[in-house]
């Protein structure tokens, strides 16, 4: 895929996308947003056909995300409704595009992610930030709300952080957003990329479609009554167990043998566990 404002490489199974506006700290206007929705619809194809088993989303420079492009939004008040309407659902779109990915999403969090950029980190399965990296839903502090971010934040963060850090737009250490829940991993800056090998590596040894059902299965069951959530994960339990997938990995298991989807991480000799 070729885009401008974005960099995205292959290495085997694992796709790499590279926020590339370092510039502007990779803030995101309707070109980002328009690219990111194009590589999430890329990705999620690439996934159907086995090519791709898990995404990591960085940001070129110093800094990961400073959220929403200030300038592009200051110009969206020459927009009519109709048309900040329009921007706004595709930006939603993107995000929710991101979020439901069929393979696991890692966030890889150097600087900042800021606004819309802790947004990101919202919608990645997994994050992992450095130790000097600050986050923040700042919003309120440039006089608007971390509204399109909201449903992808709430669920990460829950109601009581987030009536504290919306409400406030106050900026927050890696700890602290690993104490809410935002982030996985905090690690010194010089192990990020060996954190996120470590994570990448968790994944290629997991069954990819079991991955993804279990993806799917976390939004089915949030927020349902037990009595609507036991026919639903009944089913899906059971379909996992008929599944290719679920007899391949219990006949390994009883055979002490390696599962046949299992792989190393690509370009890497050895994987250290820097997980913390
Ligand atoms: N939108 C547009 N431009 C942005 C931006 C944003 N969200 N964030 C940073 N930039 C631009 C700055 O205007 C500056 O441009 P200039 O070189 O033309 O002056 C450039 O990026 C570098 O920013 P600067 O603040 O000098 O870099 P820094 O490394 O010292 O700090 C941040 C980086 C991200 C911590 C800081 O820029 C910041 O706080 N940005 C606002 C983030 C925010 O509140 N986002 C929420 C948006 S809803």
């Amino acid at each position: 895929m070729d885009f401008q404002f974005l960099a995205a490489r292959r290495e085997g199974p694992v796709e790499h996308l590279t926020l590339n506006r370092p510039e502007v700290r990779n803030a995101f206007n309707e070109h980002v947003i328009a690219e990111l929705t194009a590589w999430a619809r890329g990705v999620r194809e690439q996934a159907a056909r086995g090519e791709v088993r898990v995404a990591v989303i960085g940001g070129a420079g110093k800094m990961f995300c400073a959220g929403a492009d200030v300038t592009w939004m200051s110009k969206t008040v020459q927009y009519t409704e109709e048309e900040n309407l329009r921007d706004a659902a595709a930006m939603s779109a993107m995000f929710g595009a991101i979020d439901a990915l069929p393979v696991p999403v890692i966030g890889r969090i150097q600087g900042a992610a800021l606004g819309g950029g802790a947004g990101l980190a919202a919608v990645c399965d997994v994050v992992v930030a450095a130790d000097d990296a600050l986050f923040g839903f700042t919003e309120v502090k440039l006089g608007i709300i971390p509204a399109v971010i909201s449903p992808f934040a709430l669920a990460k963060i829950g109601r009581s952080a987030a009536r504290e850090l919306f409400l406030t737009g106050a900026r927050f250490s890696a700890v602290r957003a690993r104490e809410i829940g935002l982030v996985h991993a905090v690690v010194p800056s010089a192990e990020l990329d060996g954190a996120v090998a470590g994570y990448v590596q968790d994944f290629l040894t997991a069954a990819p479609e079991a991955v993804a059902a279990a993806k799917a299965l976390i939004p089915n069951v949030w927020g349902r009554p037990f009595s609507e959530a036991a026919p639903i994960t009944a089913a899906a339990i059971a379909q996992r167990r008929v599944s290719k997938e679920g007899q391949e990995g219990l006949r390994a298991f009883l055979d002490k043998r390696t599962p046949s989807w299992s792989q190393r991480v690509p370009n890497t000799e050895d994987t250290k566990d820097t997980k913390k």
